[in-house]
Order: C-alpha cells, then structure tokens, then sequence
C-alpha cells in the first residue's frame, strides 16, 4: 500500500525518484506527487491517477530538477484521492516535505491539539497532521529535523514509512519505519530509498533494510546515523547484497507482467525445487525444517495463516498435509486469527504465507503467535521482508519479482514449497510407505513439464473468454484439492476484470448456488480428481438441465464431461495432490484474457494494491 521513494546525491534526482515511483507503482495507483530541492526552493508537483499522469504534468514544466527529492504513488486510505490528497505533504510553514506509507490512527486527536496551536489544514489526511506534528516540536523544542522526527513518532500510533526533508537542511533525508518496509539503497557517495529494492536496483546493489522501530538520518557526503525511535540508542545495520537482476523487473516483450508471470510458472517452480528436490536420491532438502525437525515432528496441529491468494495456497496444503503427512491443519484468514483471541499452544506450529512478506495483518498474527510461544514458519517470495526476518525459520519460494497485482506465479510456488513440507515430513514421520514417497518426488519433478503443456491451451482459453466476457456472474466449483483452486479462480476473475464470481465446492452448489443458474451465468468446472468424478459429472448435470453453460477443466482424454460441457479445456493427468497446479493455469488465463478483452487495467486493477501494508 502506497510506495515511496527517495533521493540524494549528486545526480538529477528527477528521472531517478519517477523511475523509482514507476516500479512502486503495483503497490498503489490512486494518485503520485514528487518533490524536488532546488537551490533553496522546494518544487512539488501532485496529481490524481497513475504516474503517467503526473509524468504528463511534469514534462510541460521548464526544469523540475535537484538533487535531493522524495516521491509517492499513493492507495487512499484517510481522504479520498484527488490532487489535494496526493502526497507529498507539507507543514504549514511549507518548509517540511513528507512521503507516507502506513496509516496513523490517532491523527484525528493529534489534529485536534494543532489545530488548538493555531495549525491550519487543507488535506483530509493524516499524513499531513504528522508533517506539522514534526514542524511544531521542531520549533518548539528548537531542535534539529531528525530529532523532531524521533520524537513526534513517539506520539504517533500506527504504521508508518516515512521519508521527510527539510528547506533548512538541503543534505539531508530523515527516514523511519514501524509496520511499512523501507530500505535504503547505498551507491557511490548517493542514497537511494524505497518501499522495496525495485526503485534503485539500476542503481546499486547495496542495501540496507531498516528493521521496525529504526530511523535513519541520510546526509550527502556524511555518514549516515541510523538509530532507534523509542530511545536514543544507535545501531549498526549489515549491508545486504542484492542478488535480483533488472530484467525480472522488467515485461520482457509480453503485453503485461500478469501474463510474463503466468508464463513464467514452469522456470518458477524449477527454481523453488532448486537444491531442494533430489529426485534420484529421494532426498527432500530444505534447512528451515531440517534444524527444527523435532518442533515439526512434536507438532499437534498446524495453523495456517495468511490473506488472499497466500490463503487459498494455505487451503490447498489443508489437503496435503492432513492427507500425506497426517498433521491437524487449520487455515485462517490472518485478519480473524490475530483479533479473535486464538488458542494457541507452545507445541502448535503457524505457517505464515506471504508473497509479499509485507501484509500488515499476516505480520501481526505471526507477532501474536509468537507471544503465545509458538514456532512460526514463514514461506515468504520477497528476499528481506518484514515477514521473512520476523519468523523463526522459513523458506523463500524463489518465484522471482511478482509485479503484477493479482498473484499468479507466487501462488504456484507456494504450493510447490507446502507440498514439499508435507511430503517430507509424511517421512519424517513414517507415516508413508517408500513406493507412495516416490511416487510423490517423481510426480513433483516432472510438474513443471506438465505445466509448460498446459500453458498451450491458452489459444482455446483466449476464444472462451471471449465467449463468457459479458456475463455479469461466474461460478468456479471444485471438490477436495480443487475446491480452493475454485476459490482462486474466483478471485483472479473479480479482481481483474470485475465480473462477479464465486468459488463454492461441487456439492455445495445445490444448497444455494444453484438458484443462480440461468442460461447467462457461466459455471467454470474443475473435473480432474478421479475421485469425485461421478459426482461432478451429476453437479454438471445439475447445471445443465437449469440451462446453465459449463466451462469444464478435464484430464487429456476425458470422455464423459466432454460430451456434455460447452467447453473443455484439457490438462496432463497427475496425482490428486497435485492438480492444483494444472487446474489453476487456464484460470488465471481466462481471468487474463476477459481482462484484456474488456479492456480492463491488468497490471494494476482498481482499488487493489499488490502489498497491503495497512490493515
Ligand atoms: C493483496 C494482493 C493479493 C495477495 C494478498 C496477500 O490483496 O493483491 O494478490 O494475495 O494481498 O498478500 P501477500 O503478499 O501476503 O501474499
């Protein structure tokens, strides 16, 4: 939720801080503002909609240049998203300057009190009020910009990142954090800062990941102070190498990220397997359960927690785990678990999933979990996240830079890294016999082949999709491990082109459901598992005779559901345990491709932002 960026140094800043605000754009896009310092003046600019749109307003200016400046691309929390709202802020004396991403919860009462001091506001946001709480103390106590700042966080509650500079101080960034990432980009005598790395990765590869709690005083050609908030202590950050090259960031001659990223599945999951999956040996590597095998081992029940496509991945290792390593597992919805005062034990394990390693209320479930004395897991895509370093052990599901807005390739290797768990432990355990173990590992590693053939039925998906695009309503059904596959499915389609669907189980259609069913509502069928393949056939039937149309995901050489659907698209056969990761691809196909066709913004739909930082 909302980027921010930052720069100083001795280039123009211009160009390096737009750059920056164009790969933060996925997470959020409701409006953008720069502010640049220029020979003792500030010049800002602002605007509502996509950085195209202030990239527009900027280049009719004659020279908006500097070389220290800051930058924002905004999802609207407090204050609807206009040109007025847009960050960044100012102080009343117009000499403070202020990027946030975070929400402060108590901006109203501290409004309240500057108001009474005679502040006035022209923003409903309460970016604004933390921008003059800064300035009051400032001139209050007399005192230099980061000690200003220091203390006004000590009276704010919430989340915050924050970059601020001063008219005063011309050297100078002050930046902090509690609940929102930042890091700082080290270069060659020239800071650079950002939500996340993506901004400056052109730039320099050393970075420093502010931890919670910590701020940062960036002066040009001065050592940086980098410091705790709640007291003076200073602390001495690493510098991390980054490894991510320019190009993962980049579309790469594809129309757009999400559909790069749906292409981009089989290379994906080799990457997750990498060094973890020794097929010939039977060996399943991976160092994060290894060194806490015991804890895994002693655990009574798993709990699941995560939010949106990270949830319906933990929904799917329900399945696996119970099924193959015959561990209790239950799922929740990070939201519920962390307000519903949830029984947990010291013996319990939490699994946190998160692409992001960023979502605010992931976090503080993994927190509350941890106060409780539990083991917590973390199974996190972004390298150095919030979630990745706040977690006992974890492991990173190497899917690679996941640009586009609705998840599709970090879902795929969360189910790749889950499965892995499950069936290890099923060893570990003993609770699977050698043949059925083998049969797991030689099925996990010829998916990715599997999945390169399913992504050649994207042709016939695209000519579906423009078969359903008008409808106005879609049901996505599914049983046992496809039943979140619906889910997902479900969730692809409304989050990108806005047509109402929903995911039920097969079974559960006729308890409502069903009383949709007409000749204009779509019901997308997911009818691979052997198991339930009579009874899906009847759920079919069931449709069909309300005069409902069936989309149905079948296995190569199905016979039955052919002759009775409208449409089939056909995936390789696999295990049960691993359709998941057949079934979901033409999904997100057919999401993609109603998108487009509807002319719809893929990369970056309205009202989502990719890392949702806020609760
Ligand atoms: C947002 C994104 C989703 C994502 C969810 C959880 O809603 O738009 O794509 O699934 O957050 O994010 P996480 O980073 O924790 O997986």
């Amino acid at each position: 939720m909302c980027g921010i960026v930052g720069y100083i140094g001795s280039k123009d800043a211009y160009p390096i801080i737009l750059n920056g605000l164009k790969r933060l754009e996925y997470r959020g896009y409701d409006s953008a503002g720069i502010c640049l310092y220029n020979n003792g003046k500030i010049a800002s600019k602002k605007s509502k909609g996509q950085i195209s749109k202030l990239e527009k307003k900027i280049s009719k200016l004659k020279s908006f240049s500097g070389f220290m400046g800051i930058g924002h691309t905004r999802w609207a929390t407090h204050g609807e998203p206009n040109d007025n709202n847009s960050h960044p802020h100012s102080s009343n004396s117009n000499e403070l300057h202020i990027v946030h991403n975070g929400i402060i919860e108590n901006y109203s009462s501290l409004k309240k009190e500057l108001v009474d001091k005679g502040f006035v506001f022209y923003t409903d946001t309460d970016t604004e009020v933390l921008v003059n709480l800064i300035e009051y103390i400032q001139l209050k106590e007399k005192i230099k910009l980061g000690e200003a700042v220091q203390l006004a966080l000590n009276y704010v509650v919430g989340a915050y990142a924050i970059a601020v500079i001063d008219i005063k101080k011309p050297d100078e960034i002050v930046v902090a954090r509690l609940g929102s990432p930042l890091c700082i980009g080290i270069g060659d005598d020239e800071y650079f800062i950002g939500s996340d790395v993506t901004p400056f990765l052109d730039h320099t590869k050393n970075v420093i990941y502010l931890n919670d709690g910590e701020m940062a005083i960036i002066r040009n050609h001065k050592q940086t102070q980098y410091r705790k908030i709640k007291d003076d202590s200073f602390t001495n950050p690493t510098v991390e190498k980054l490894e991510i090259d320019l190009a993962k960031i980049q579309k790469g001659g594809f129309d757009h990220f999400m559909l790069k990223e749906i292409y981009e599945q089989p290379k994906a999951v080799i990457d997750t397997l990498r060094g973890r999956l020794k097929t010939k040996s039977g060996i399943i590597k991976m160092s994060g359960v290894d060194d806490y095998i015991d804890k895994f081992l002693a655990a009574n029940k798993i709990t699941i927690v995560a939010c949106g496509t990270s949830w319906h991945a933990g929904l799917i290792a329900e399945y696996m785990f119970e099924k193959i390593a015959k561990i209790p597992v239950e799922v929740e919805y990070a939201s519920e678990f962390r307000y519903r005062n949830p029984v947990i034990n010291k013996s319990d394990i939490i699994i946190a999933i998160s692409q992001s390693g960023e979502t605010a209320d992931t976090l503080a479930a993994i927190k509350l979990a941890k106060s409780s004395g539990a083991f917590v897991y973390g199974i996190c895509n972004v390298v150095g996240s919030t979630i990745s370093r706040e977690t006992d052990a974890g492991s990173y599901t190497h899917a690679g830079p996941e640009i586009g807005v609705a998840s599709t390739k970090a879902f795929t290797t969360q189910m790749t890294v889950l499965y892995l768990i499950a069936v290890k432990l099923s060893k570990s355990k003993g609770v699977i016999s050698s043949k059925k173990y083998r049969e797991y590992i030689y099925e996990l590693s010829s998916i990715e082949k599997k999945i390169t053939k399913v992504l050649g039925t994207d042709n016939k998906v695209k000519k579906i999709a423009n078969k359903i695009k008008n409808s106005t309503n879609c049901l996505y059904l599914g049983r046992g491990y496809n039943f979140p596959v619906a889910l997902e499915g479900a969730l692809k389609l409304k989050e990108i082109s806005y047509i109402h669907a929903e995911g039920y189980p097969a079974a559960e259609m006729k308890h409502g459901p069903i009383a949709l069913i007409d000749k204009n509502m779509p019901s997308i069928v997911i009818a691979t598992n052997k198991l339930y393949y009579d009874k899906i056939l009847s759920n079919i039937q069931e449709i069909k005779s309300r005069k409902g149309k069936i989309i149905a995901i079948v296995f190569e050489g199905d016979k039955e559901i052919s002759k009775i659907a409208d449409e089939t698209i056909e995936v390789p056969e696999t295990i049960a345990a691993l359709t998941p990761f057949v079934t979901t691809i033409p999904l997100q196909l057919l999401a993609y491709h109603i998108a487009v066709k509807l002319g719809k913004n893929v990369d970056q739909p309205r009202n989502l932002a990719k890392s949702v930082t806020v609760e």
